[in-house]
């Protein structure tokens, strides 16, 4: 397979379920699949300029829920193309539940930062340090979190979103937990007041993007309230969620003529 090499963005799309990425794959040409095990990588050039001075390269593909599995996925996408096209973004995408009043089913959380609130590697470390980087909350890049947070806000305001609701930047949490019980988020709460939301690959993503030195973002759809409830939610907004997911990747891919690796 040819790689383009000139003025070529890469961007990694890393969902925890076929469900969250949609059927992004289908916007592809020239789509190569490789498999490592279990893992499929779905890559090919998505046709967004149409004078093709730029192009737009996706990796596409879901790691399975949790710390781990997220973790080992985000390893080998970024290993991916690595020599001839390393990733320019790995951009994390899918549901969460929300632990914030204010923040609701629909609406979209941009994580400004992430913890992993299961880490405790006490009384060695303060509680969520991660000992690797000693660092208890995780950044993203801050040029491409801006620019995804305008392009995304842009088309909320352009009614090219219209399923989703609001827009929010603000900290997820990220643990091995399925949450489903208000003591639990009560509890959490007390601990980390900022949490907007909480999931389970988002921290773990964006730990292995930071050691590997590639720009990373994670974004959000809340899906359910991480209370009693919050299992039917979760199914019953999957069933809508999944034919609506690959347009939020797909308003931030075809913006990319106006990327930080392009304007740059
Ligand atoms: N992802 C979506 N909803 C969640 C919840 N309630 N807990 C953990 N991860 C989630």
């Amino acid at each position: 397979m040819k790689v383009p090499s000139k003025k070529t963005l890469h961007i990694g799309v890393l969902g925890a379920m076929p469900e969250e990425v949609g059927n992004l794959v289908s916007c592809l040409n020239n789509i190569e699949k490789i498999e490592h095990g279990d893992l499929k990588i779905f890559s090919g050039e998505i046709n967004i300029d149409k004078n093709e001075t730029h192009k737009v390269y996706l990796s596409i593909s879901w790691s399975g829920w949790g710390k781990v599995s997220s973790a080992r996925a985000a390893t080998r996408l970024i290993g991916h193309k690595y020599e001839d096209l390393p990733l320019d973004l790995l951009l994390f995408t899918g549901v969460a539940g929300s632990v914030c009043e204010k923040v609701k089913q629909w609406d979209i959380v941009l994580a400004n930062n992430l913890i992993q609130y299961d880490l405790d590697a006490s009384p060695l470390f303060q509680r969520f340090i991660i000992p690797v980087l000693n660092k208890d909350k995780l950044t993203p890049n801050k040029y491409w979190y801006d620019w995804i947070f305008e392009t995304i806000k842009a088309n909320l305001n352009n009614k090219n979103l219209d399923r989703f609701k609001k827009l929010h930047s603000g900290q997820i949490g990220t643990g091995d937990k399925f949450i489903s019980n208000k003591n639990e988020v009560l509890g959490l709460k007390k601990l980390l007041p900022k949490l907007k939301a909480v999931e389970m690959e988002g921290c773990s993503v964006a730990q292995v993007a930071q050691q590997e030195g590639v720009p990373w973002v994670i974004l959000r759809v809340i899906s359910d309230s991480a209370n009693e409830t919050a299992p039917q939610d979760f199914n019953d907004f999957l069933k809508i969620y999944n034919k609506i997911s690959p347009l939020l990747v797909k308003i931030i891919v075809d913006n990319c003529l106006k990327s930080p690796k392009f304007i740059t």
